[in-house]
């Protein structure tokens, strides 16, 4: 029986709603297998920075720490452009991935075969598409601004009258090297190829990340490697997705090819990430579990949000910070049956299948997996 502490953000726009159906999820599981998961609530986002002056409380933060997973709902509010001024949502974000240091962040995108509709994307191209995004998460562009190098690497220079704005770009071999050796190890134990996708034609930190790709591949004589330009990469996302089998790259690029990487699946709103440093828990690594999608004001509040890539992040939770395999992968097979049986959120919706809302959704993932 796993007594595991949860801190639970729910966090702002669809964030709260899909967030309590992937904790209605935890507790299923719980009352299945057993369980009894601590839970512990903290504001995040706007409701914090409303409340607590901080996108991110200390107390909150402190709270994380002394847990075993963080499941995190998302944040953000209507776009306001880079900020000069007061604190953002985005801020509890980084502060997390940073001070936690999660350097890995895992997207596993593995469209059901009863979902290719959904996609864009031909059937025929979708066909065995498997793969795992490991996006650098703690360093590159994100971070410019946090850095100690001299003439303040990111800002914007108004003092002429041509306004300036710089991003600084900047990996050290360790950074690199550590979520290199996390991706080379995933592919270890699966499909025993990885893509590293930069752009080391033009930018010095892709050489670099290419010089680290090929020491660390030294040590991994089972698992293939190549390089692949990201501009090919956006390509061949679309063209050839079941070619991947683990994708590693840097953080910005990271973000992009992920949601591109998602119409693969369908929708956005289905995919789950893990963000996981080295500091371990009784069951496995600490680490903040998240759907891919963000807050998505414009449908917040109308049981319209598709819970499914929070529910599949609580699989991930019980997974690599509970050590719950065995429930991890029931929950990914009951929302598969839910999905094989033809219930749909209305951003994949398609004729022939039953649309349901956010809770109806999260009720029959439930009644699923009670039953299965
Ligand atoms: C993501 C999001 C975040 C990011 C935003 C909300 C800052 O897009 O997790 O992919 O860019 O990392
Ligand atoms: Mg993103």
């Amino acid at each position: 029986m796993s007594n595991a502490a949860i801190t639970v953000l729910q966090g702002d726009g669809v964030g709260p709603e899909v967030t309590e159906q992937a904790l209605q999820v935890l507790r299923a599981v719980e009352a299945v297998y057993d369980h009894a998961f601590v839970f512990h609530q903290g504001l995040v986002g706007q409701d914090a920075i409303a409340a607590e002056g901080a996108a991110i409380s200390d107390a909150t933060f402190e709270m994380c720490a002394r847990s075993d997973a963080v499941l995190f709902g998302a944040v953000g509010g209507a776009p306001s452009g880079r900020a000069d001024g007061g604190p953002r949502p985005e801020q509890a974000l980084f502060r997390l991935r940073k001070e936690f240091g999660f350097f890995a962040n895992l997207r596993p995108v593995r469209p059901a075969e009863p979902m290719y509709g959904a996609s864009p994307v031909r059937p025929e191209r979708l066909k065995g598409t498997d793969m795992v995004f490991v996006r650098e998460l703690s360093a590159g562009l994100y971070y410019g601004h946090l850095e100690s190098v001299p003439g303040k690497p990111s800002g914007i220079d108004r003092t002429g009258p041509d306004p300036k704005a710089v991003d600084t770009l900047t990996y050290t071999g360790q950074e690199i090297e550590r979520v290199v050796r996390t991706a080379f190890g995933i592919a270890a134990r699966r499909g025993h190829r990885v893509t590293s996708v930069d752009k080391a034609n033009v930018l010095s930190s892709s050489v670099l990340w290419r010089e680290v790709v090929e020491e660390v591949a030294r040590d991994h004589p089972t698992v293939d490697h190549e390089h692949m330009l990201v501009d090919t990469c956006a390509m061949e996302l679309l063209r050839n997705p079941a070619r991947f089998d683990v994708v590693v790259t840097e953080n910005l690029f990271g973000d992009i090819l992920t949601d591109e990487a998602s119409v693969l699946a369908g929708s956005i709103g289905m995919l789950p990430s893990a963000s996981l440093g080295v500091r371990r828990v009784e069951g496995g690594l600490f680490g903040l579990y998240e759907p891919v999608h963000g807050s998505a004001p414009d449908i917040a509040g109308q049981d319209r949000a598709n819970p499914v890539g929070a529910i599949l992040s609580a699989a991930l939770l019980l997974r690599h910070s509970l050590g719950l395999e065995r429930e991890a992968a029931a929950v990914e097979a009951a929302v598969e049956e839910v999905l094989h049986r033809g219930y749909r959120t209305p951003d994949v919706q398609e004729s022939g299948r039953t649309v349901v809302g956010t809770r109806d959704m999260g009720r029959l993932v439930r009644d699923t997996l009670a039953q299965a």
